[in-house]
This record gives structure tokens, C-alpha cells and sequence, in this order.
């Protein structure tokens, strides 16, 4: 059993990586749950309403690293445990990860600060693994493009340096920490799935 966490900037490619271990471990006739962040509840999806729309004036940096860690909690206590006390893997589409590079990199409020709150909202669960499809900026830009992603939530409408912010700071936490697989989004999704795979059976998750 594993807790998986997949990160990356908007428009990195986590959607069709996660797809394709999802196809994998079916195959494998291992049971697993997907889930997201913001959302993966009932409150959280309601809370991830409420953070994504554009409105005047925008939550604060504070409140808006607030709701997330809200939604995490939530996340935690009712969906991520359970799961994983019964042996099922738990596949989240962003995590504890996310509010650091996005709350820190990004509103550039203090890491330390975002640290403590993460350890609160998720009693100190953290990911057997967390998968960071590594893209720049730019690439990221043009992939949205081509997905025609026209219509962009809140956090996707911040400025580029917001979210070169996202990148250094997620690339600053996977830094030598043996519990990160940093791949590189540009590559095909074969070999994306490829690398994934050999990561999780060298760690024993797989076999
Ligand atoms: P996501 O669901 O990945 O967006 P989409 O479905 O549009 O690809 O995440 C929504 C946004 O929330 C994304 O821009 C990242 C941001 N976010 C934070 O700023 N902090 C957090 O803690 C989390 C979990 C997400």
C-alpha cells in the first residue's frame, strides 16, 4: 500500500501521468482510490469553489492558506486515512507539497510558517511519494494553450514570476529527499510512466 502525491505547475502533465498508473494498477488488481486538492470531500470540493472564482476582493494570501489547509484536514480525517488503514493506495492530485510552493514560492509567505500548519492539518501524514512533474514556465504557458484551456481559475490568472516562484520552490523541496521522484514533464508519457514505475518498484511498492 502507498500514499502517492502528484505535484507540478498548471498544465504539467500530472493528469495523464496519474491516468496511467491507474491503468497500471488496475492491471495489478491493486486496489486505490484517486483524490485531489483542492477538494477530495464534500466540503473540500465546496471550499475549492470558493477559492478558485475570481472575486473582488480576493482571499488574502492568509485566508486562502487557511482554506486549503481546511480542505486538507478534512481530506485527511475523512477520506486519506481510512483508505489507507484499510490497505488501499491513495492517489491525490496535489498535496502538503502544493501549499508550499504555491503559499511560499508564490505569496511568498514564510515556509516555516506553511510547515506547521501542514503538520496540523494532516496530524504529520505525509506521501509514501511525491511525484513532481518538473516543467518551466513557459512550457507550462504553452501547454495550457494547446489544451485550450481558456478559462483559468484565480491562481492560474497570477503573473509569471508568481509562478516561477511555484517551480523553484517545489524544485527546493524535492532537493535530496529520498520520499520525491522529480521526473521531467517534457519527456513522452511512455517514459514518464516508465521512470514511475521503476521508482515505485525500487522503492517496493510495486513488484
Ligand atoms: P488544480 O486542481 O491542480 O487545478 P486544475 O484542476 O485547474 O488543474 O489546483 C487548483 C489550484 O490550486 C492550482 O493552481 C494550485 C492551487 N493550490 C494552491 O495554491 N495551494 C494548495 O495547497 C493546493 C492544494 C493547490
Amino acid at each position: 500500500m502507498a500514499f502517492l502525491a502528484f505535484e507540478g505547475l498548471d498544465g504539467s502533465g500530472k493528469s495523464t501521468l496519474i491516468k496511467n498508473l491507474e491503468l497500471h494498477l488496475k492491471q495489478a488488481g491493486i486496489s486505490f482510490i484517486q483524490t485531489r486538492e483542492p477538494g477530495g470531500t464534500d466540503l473540500g470540493e465546496e471550499l475549492r469553489q470558493i477559492i478558485l472564482k475570481d472575486q473582488d476582493p480576493a482571499p488574502c494570501a492568509k485566508a486562502e492558506l487557511l482554506l486549503y489547509e481546511a480542505i486538507r484536514a478534512q481530506h485527511v480525517e475523512v477520506k486519506i486515512k481510512p483508505n489507507l488503514e484499510k490497505g488501499i493506495w491513495v492517489i491525490s492530485d496535489r498535496f502538503t507539497a502544493s501549499s508550499i510552493a504555491f503559499q511560499s514560492g508564490g505569496r511568498k509567505i514564510i515556509q516555516e510558517e506553511i510547515e506547521w500548519l501542514n503538520n496540523f492539518a494532516t496530524s504529520n501524514l505525509s506521501p509514501d511519494l511525491t511525484v513532481l512533474l518538473d516543467i518551466s514556465y513557459e512550457d507550462s504557458q504553452k501547454r495550457m494553450l494547446n489544451n485550450n484551456r481558456d478559462t483559468k481559475d484565480r491562481i492560474e490568472k497570477e503573473c509569471e514570476s508568481f509562478h516561477k516562484g511555484v517551480r523553484q520552490s517545489y524544485l527546493a523541496q524535492a532537493k535530496g529527499k529520498d520520499d520525491w521522484l522529480v521526473l521531467d514533464a517534457c519527456k513522452s508519457e511512455d517514459e514518464l510512466a516508465s521512470e514511475l514505475f521503476t521508482s515505485l518498484i525500487q522503492k517496493g511498492f510495486l513488484s
